[in-house]
C-alpha cells in the first residue's frame, strides 16, 4: 500500500458513495468517455478504483492496487489484478484499449506506466485518459482545497498539453479530445463535445505508433 491507495483502501464506501450523491456529474462523465470508447473491442481500466466507470462501460478487467477498492469492483463483476500501472503482470499485446480515469494524477512514475500501458496493447491499441485539468475551474479547485481531501491531497494534476506531451513521448499518437463539466452545475446532465480548453473533465484517446 502507498500513499496514493491508503485513502481509497480505507475509505472505500465513501468513495464509492460519491458517485450516487453526484449523479449528474457522473453521469455527464460517463457520457464524455464513451465517445472515446471502441465498440466490441477488449479493455481494461487501470486504477479501475470500484468499477463505477468499468461497469457502465462494459469494460470487463481492471488493475487496482487497492484490495478494497478490487473487492468492490469484483462485485461489479470486473476481473480485477492487483497491481500498480507501473509493473503490470499482463502479457504483452493483450489490450485493444486501456482506460485510465482521475488515475494518471496518483501514478508514482508516469513515463513507466504509459510504456507498461504500450506494452500490453495490441497493435494499433488505443489508450484513453479522462483527467481533472488542471487548468480548469475545477482542476484549480481540487488543487486549491488538495490538502484537506483525504482522496486527493497526494494528487498531481496535470494539464490536457502536459498529458499529450508525455504520451508523445511514450510513442503514442492521433490525438482526440472531449470534455464535459464546462459549468459546475450539480444537477444538470452534459452533452460532452470535442477539444478541449473549456471543460473541466477532460478525454484524451491516442494510439500508439
Ligand atoms: C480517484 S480513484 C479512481 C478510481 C476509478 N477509476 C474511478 O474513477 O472511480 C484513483 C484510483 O487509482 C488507484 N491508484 C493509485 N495509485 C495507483 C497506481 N500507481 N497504479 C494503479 N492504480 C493506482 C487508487 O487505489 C484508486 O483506486
Amino acid at each position: 500500500m502507498t500513499d496514493t491507495t491508503t485513502a481509497f483502501d480505507q475509505n472505500t464506501l465513501e468513495y464509492d458513495q460519491w458517485f450516487e450523491k453526484h449523479s449528474a456529474v457522473y453521469q455527464s462523465e460517463i457520457l464524455a468517455i464513451q465517445q472515446a470508447i471502441p465498440q466490441n473491442k477488449k479493455g481494461i481500466e487501470i486504477g479501475v478504483g470500484t468499477g463505477r466507470f468499468a461497469e457502465p462501460l462494459k469494460i470487463k478487467f481492471g488493475v487496482e492496487p487497492s484490495e478494497n477498492m478490487a473487492k468492490f469492483a469484483e462485485q461489479r463483476g470486473i476481473k480485477v489484478y492487483r497491481a500498480f500501472a507501473e509493473n503490470l503482470p499482463i502479457d504483452n499485446a493483450t489490450f485493444d484499449f486501456v482506460l485510465m480515469v482521475t488515475t494518471v494524477c496518483f501514478l508514482s512514475d508516469i513515463p513507466k506506466a504509459f510504456s507498461e500501458v504500450h506494452r500490453i496493447l495490441k497493435p494499433n491499441g488505443e489508450i484513453i485518459l479522462a483527467i481533472i485539468d488542471k487548468n480548469s475551474e475545477l482542476g484549480r479547485k481540487y488543487e486549491k482545497e488538495k490538502s484537506s481531501n483525504k482522496f486527493y491531497s497526494n494528487a498531481h494534476f496535470h494539464s490536457t498539453e502536459e498529458l499529450t506531451a508525455l504520451l508523445q513521448q511514450s510513442r503514442f499518437q492521433n490525438f482526440q479530445y472531449w470534455q464535459t463539466l464546462t459549468s459546475l452545475k450539480e444537477n444538470e446532465i452534459e452533452k460532452p463535445e470535442k477539444g478541449y480548453g473549456q471543460g473541466s473533465f477532460v478525454v484524451i484517446k491516442a494510439n500508439i505508433v
